[in-house]
C-alpha cells in the first residue's frame, strides 16, 4: 500500500518478446507475443491474488483431475504452474508449453523438483512427441492468441495432443460487451484502491485492449495487453473444425450453471473415441 501523500513514480512496461511462427498447413500466422515478462512473472501473485484463493484452486486442480483418471495432463500456457503444480501434487503427470522463460523460471524456482516438463514455445502451433488425456487452457489465454487464425490452430494443436476420446478444456471470460454502453468504447472492469483496469473495445476487430495502472511499492506501474475476445459459439466452432465435441460448459469450477448471466465459462470439448 501507498503511504498517504507519498510521490508516485511512474512506469509504463510495454510489451515483451516476440517470436515468429507458422500454422501446421503451412500458413504465415503473425507474430506470437508474451507480456508475461520478468517483472509480470515475479509479481503474478501480487497482481492478481484472487486467482491464488485455495478454495478455488482446490476446485480447479479437482475438475481436472477428474478428466484425467490419473493420466497425463498438458497445460497450455502453463505460466508459474499455479495449477499445474498442484495438479501433478494429485499424481497427474504434467506437461507445459509456454512463451515465457520467465513465467517458466518461477515455476522451476517454486518447485524445482516437481517433475513437470515444459516446452518453450507458441501453444498455437508448437507440438510435444506425446499424447494426453486432457489438454487445458486457463484464465482467459485463449484471448492472448489476437487473431481467428491463430485461435483456430490452438484447437488443432489441441486436437492434435488428444488420446481418442480425450478432454479439451478451457477457462475464458464471456465479452462484457452488454455492459458497454452505445457509443462508448472504454468500460472499468476493476477500481480498486490499488489496481484499476480499462478494457478499450474494438469492436470490429474484435479485440480488446487491457489497461492496468497499480500502485506497487510507491509507484504507479502501467501495464497493456491486447486480447481477442470470443464466445462460446464461436469456440464450439473452432472445436467442430479441429474433430472435437461440446460435453460440459459451466460458469464456474463448481459446476454452477452456465445462464445468460454468466461472466465466464470452462468448456470441456472431447475429442472422438
Ligand atoms: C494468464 S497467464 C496463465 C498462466 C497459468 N495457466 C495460470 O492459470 O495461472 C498466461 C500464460 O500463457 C502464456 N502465453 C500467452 N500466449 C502464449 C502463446 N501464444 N504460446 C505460449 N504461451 C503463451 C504466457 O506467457 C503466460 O505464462
Amino acid at each position: 500500500m501507498t503511504k498517504p501523500n507519498a510521490p508516485l513514480s511512474l512506469a509504463f512496461r510495454p510489451f515483451g518478446n516476440s517470436l515468429a511462427r507458422a500454422s501446421g498447413d503451412g500458413n504465415a500466422l503473425p507474430m506470437a507475443e508474451t507480456h508475461f515478462d520478468a517483472w509480470i512473472a515475479s509479481r503474478y501473485r501480487t497482481l492478481w491474488p484472487e486467482i491464488f484463493e485455495p478454495s478455488l484452486l482446490d476446485a480447479a486442480v479437482d475438475f481436472l483431475a477428474d478428466l484425467t483418471q490419473g493420466e497425463p495432463a498438458l497445460e497450455l500456457g502453463i505460466g508459474t504452474g499455479r495449477i499445474a503444480l498442484p495438479l501433478s501434487r494429485r499424481g497427474v503427470p504434467v506437461h507445459g508449453i509456454d512463451l515465457s522463460p520467465a513465467m517458466v523460471a518461477e515455476l522451476r524456482e517454486e518447485a524445482p523438483d516437481a517433475g513437470v516438463d515444459v516446452t518453450i514455445g507458441d501453444f498455437a502451433t508448437t507440438a510435444v512427441d506425446a499424447t494426453f488425456r486432457l489438454v487445458y487452457l486457463l484464465r482467459n489465454t485463449i484471448t492472448n492468441l489476437t487473431t481467428q487464425d491463430e485461435q483456430v490452430a490452438c484447437f488443432r494443436n489441441a486436437s492434435h495432443h488428444l488420446e481418442p476420446g480425450g478432454f479439451f478444456v478451457i477457462e475464458t471470460y464471456i465479452p462484457e460487451l452488454r455492459r458497454l454502453p452505445p457509443g462508448e468504447t472504454s468500460q472499468v472492469f476493476t477500481a480498486t484502491p490499488t489496481h484499476i483496469g480499462v478494457g478499450e473495445y474494438d469492436v470490429a476487430k474484435q479485440i480488446e485492449v487491457s489497461r492496468h495502472w497499480w500502485v506497487i511499492d510507491g509507484a504507479l506501474e502501467a501495464f497493456s495487453s491486447s486480447h481477442r475476445y470470443v464466445w462460446p459459439s464461436e469456440l464450439d466452432l473452432m472445436a467442430r473444425i479441429a474433430g472435437m465435441t461440446l460435453r460440459e460448459r459451466w460458469s464456474d469450477w463448481y459446476r454452477a450453471p452456465f445462464t445468460s448471466e454468466s461472466r465466464s465459462h470452462i468448456s470441456v470439448w472431447q475429442a472422438s473415441a
